[in-house]
């Protein structure tokens, strides 16, 4: 049974500092292959004039280096390009790496959503995927203008969750998860799933740390995978919490880094992985996407961690809570609704 989470994250728990180690080495995968801690975001890894080869490239680069495990998304509209390295004669063979892919809030209602995976498993040209994401708890009206996001007030996630439960049954996808769930909205799909979520995706980093959030989800299961891992550095970011600058200047991460002689980023990316949480940084530069794996030998003490916790900022990047006219992430520890408490208590 999963204790109500709603009502667990309004208990005042002391903070955990969660050192138990979990350094996954990169081992050759099984065709139970269970998340390997690091894989590769996809977002933004394409431009107007350089499409086809930046996502293309960025998957290939990934395999060379050792990666085996890719964040995709059908919005990130690059599923094709991945798919191109995915259907190269040099790609390893599908059973060894892992592919997340996501549904599109405008493919809620239940009749869209097995065609949706059959786009994506037709653009990423793969019979399968390891896990599939609702991207969002929100449902958009289909066939609007492009931009245009009308809610969809009869679709609800329940429904959307029944759908994806028929993909597992019909072997496209291994296991479905959400992703930008509040407590409330990952309570409801756990009191009436059949096949329950394998995973939650959401934004968690050193300046948005939520332990207590990532600490229950382990407690029941649920992997979390944290996006935007690598906190501030995705450039559509820089306008959110201008005074705060790159966590590459930050002096407390270059100071820690330095000690560990690392980057900042594979200190960062340690870190999260350390703290039970399933990194996936993106780049599409080679070095960076080999300097990013780099990070997966690397540990901290207990006092680094516990320092490393009095150093989060709160600060949530990515919000379109205000756009799409819904309220996100309620109940949730970043500034502005830290003192939610749960109606039936
Ligand atoms: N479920 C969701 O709603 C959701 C939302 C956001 C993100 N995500 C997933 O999470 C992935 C990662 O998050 P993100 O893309 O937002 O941000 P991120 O991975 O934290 O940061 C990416 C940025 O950092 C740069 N970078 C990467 N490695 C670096 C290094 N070693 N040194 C310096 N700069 C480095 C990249 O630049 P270059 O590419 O130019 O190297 C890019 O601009 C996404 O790609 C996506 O797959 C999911
Ligand atoms: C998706 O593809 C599978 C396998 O080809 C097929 O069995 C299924 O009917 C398709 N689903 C939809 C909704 O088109
Ligand atoms: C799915 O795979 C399982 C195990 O291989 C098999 O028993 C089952 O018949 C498959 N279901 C469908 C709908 O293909
Ligand atoms: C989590 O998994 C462990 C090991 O399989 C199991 O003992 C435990 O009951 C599970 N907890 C929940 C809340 O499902
Ligand atoms: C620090 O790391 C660099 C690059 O990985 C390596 O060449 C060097 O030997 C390391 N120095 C120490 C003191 O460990
Ligand atoms: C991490 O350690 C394992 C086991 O010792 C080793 O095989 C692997 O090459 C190391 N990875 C990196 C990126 O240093």
């Amino acid at each position: 049974m999963h204790m109500r989470l709603v009502s667990l994250l309004a208990v005042v728990t002391a903070l955990s500092t969660a050192c138990s180690a979990d350094q996954i080495p990169i081992e050759p995968a099984k065709k139970d292959l269970s998340i390997p801690p690091i894989g590769l975001g996809l977002w933004n890894s394409k431009d107007k004039d350089a499409v086809a080869w930046q996502a293309t490239k960025a998957v290939e680069y990934a395999f060379k280096a050792g990666y085996i495990h890719l964040d995709s998304a059908a919005a990130y509209s690059n599923e094709e390009y991945v798919g191109e390295s995915l259907s190269a004669s040099k790609a390893p063979s599908r059973k060894t790496y892992w592919v997340t892919s996501k549904l599109w809030n405008t493919a809620h209602q239940p009749k869209l959503v097995g065609k949706a995976l059959n786009k994506t498993l037709s653009d990423l040209s793969i019979p399968y995927l390891d896990l599939y994401l609702m991207h969002w708890p929100v449902a958009f009206l289909p066939d609007q203008a492009p931009g245009r996001s009308v809610v969809d007030q009869d679709t609800t996630i329940l429904d959307t969750w029944r759908a994806l439960e028929d993909l597992v049954r019909q072997n496209l996808t291994r296991h479905i998860g959400v992703s930008n769930f509040s407590p409330r909205q990952l309570d409801e799909v756990l009191k009436n799933c059949d096949i329950c979520p394998y995973a939650h995706e959401f934004e968690t980093h050193p300046y948005l740390q939520q332990q207590e959030f990532v600490d229950w989800h382990r407690k029941n299961n649920i992997t979390v995978i944290a996006y935007s891992p690598l906190a501030n550095l995705n450039p559509t970011y820089k306008d959110k919490y201008p005074k705060i600058g790159s966590i590459l200047d930050d002096p407390f991460w270059k100071k820690l880094a330095k000690k560990k002689n690392v980057t900042v980023a594979q200190a960062v990316l340690a870190w999260g992985m350390q703290r039970g949480t399933v990194v996936i940084p993106k780049s599409v530069h080679e070095k960076r996407i080999i300097e990013n794996l780099g990070s997966v030998n690397l540990t901290f003490s207990k006092k680094e961690m516990k320092k490393i916790l009095a150093h989060d900022k709160r600060a949530r990047f990515n919000d379109p809570s205000d756009g799409w006219g819904v309220k996100l992430f309620e109940g949730l520890d970043d500034g502005t609704n830290r003192f939610f408490v749960a109606q039936d208590l």
